[in-house]
């Protein structure tokens, strides 16, 4: 047995609002269709928050599923990490307003803005807090609320989002778990994918592009995530010695079907061993990872000893894996 300290997945969970807004209901709104959206995304519906709805809603019901399922009281946790790009307030952060609604005042909790990176980046700060030995029990939440800043006249961007939050518990343990995780940043394309509004530039709701709605040239974008998942899957195979054969299952950011084939396919895998929401949820950011994982675990799927490759890729630009054994 070897004194290194792991970060094995102790439970997961997942929340999705009730509401469903398919590809049909799109299609009243603006000049778009199913099969557009469909043969282009892979999506086909995707959740939406109702009103009043915020993202520590959606946080802390997907954390109370992970919590039971983990069996881990509340009380026990050391640490609360939040990915978020839709926070319920400029500040207190959601991971604060989560820790509070849970009853576990005391522990660190903090937001962690990477896009649609975020809970990857919230994994792998986590990860860090375990093996320092800082920390033993950690809830980690990937959890937004997106289509708050969508545009509902603006076709190229709307039917891309919805709602929806994932998590994990976190546990010290000396046999199995998270191997090893890897990020990366480039804020040099912060224009191809960004909401202009904010704090310190001052709140311009009234320029040009410069409201609620995200921004994004798309091409470039899914031209940029390609390669970056890529380069981020051979990094993360080279840095564990392993062969690409050996991943059981990959699961990835759900923004678009066809990133995922293309990072399958770098992979060799099948699409039956690639975990696929994007269908249903369409592109939850920070949630989807999570949401992704919860998902094949409670389906059976994924098994206990399994080897997880996840990764995500957003807005910064942003990307970052973890590899794990389940
Ligand atoms: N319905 C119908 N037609 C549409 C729609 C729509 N909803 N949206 C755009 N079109 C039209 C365009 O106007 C264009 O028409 P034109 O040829 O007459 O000019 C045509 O369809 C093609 O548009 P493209 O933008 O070239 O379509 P593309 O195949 O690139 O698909 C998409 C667009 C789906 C956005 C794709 O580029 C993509 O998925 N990009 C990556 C998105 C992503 O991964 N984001 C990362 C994370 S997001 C985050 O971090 C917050």
């Amino acid at each position: 047995m070897s004194d290194r300290i792991y970060s094995r997945i102790a439970g997961t969970g997942s929340y999705l609002p009730e509401k469903v807004l398919t590809n049909d209901d799109l299609a009243k709104l603006v000049d778009t269709s199913d099969e557009w959206i469909a043969s282009r995304t892979g999506i086909r519906e995707r959740h939406v928050a109702a009103e009043g709805e915020t993202t520590c809603d959606l946080a802390y019901n997907a954390a109370m599923r992970a919590l039971e399922a983990a069996g881990v009281e509340a009380s026990e946790l050391d640490l609360i990490v939040l990915g978020t790009t839709t926070p319920d307030l400029i500040f207190p952060s959601t991971a604060c307003l989560v820790q509070h609604r849970l009853g576990a005042n005391g522990c660190p909790a903090f937001d962690v803005n990477a896009a649609c990176s975020g809970f990857v980046y919230a994994l792998s700060v986590a990860d860090k807090f375990i093996r320092s030995g800082a920390a033993r029990t950690v809830l980690v939440i990937g959890a937004e609320t997106l289509t708050r800043m969508v545009d509902w006249t603006e076709r190229t961007s709307c039917v891309l989002f919805g709602d929806g939050a994932g998590a994990v518990v976190l546990k010290a343990d000396a046999e199995t778990g998270i191997l090893s995780t890897h990020l990366h940043a480039d804020g040099g394309k912060k224009e191809l994918l960004w909401n202009p509004v904010g704090v310190s530039v001052g709140f311009k709701p009234d320029e040009p592009n410069a409201g609620v709605r995200i921004n994004m040239t798309g091409n470039d974008v899914f031209k940029h995530a390609v390669k970056a998942l890529d380069a981020i899957v051979e990094e993360t195979l080279e840095a564990n010695g392993l062969d690409r054969h050996e991943i059981d299952w990959l699961i990835p950011h759900q923004a678009n079907l066809r990133i995922i084939e293309a990072t399958a396919k770098r992979l060799d895998l099948p699409m039956e061993r690639v975990v696929v929401t994007v269908d249903r949820h369409g592109n939850t950011s920070s949630g989807s990872v999570p949401l992704a994982l919860d998902e094949a675990v409670r389906s059976g799927k994924v098994q206990r000893g399994q080897l997880l490759l996840l990764e995500a890729f957003g807005g910064g630009f942003t990307w970052g894996s973890a590899l794990l054994r389940y």
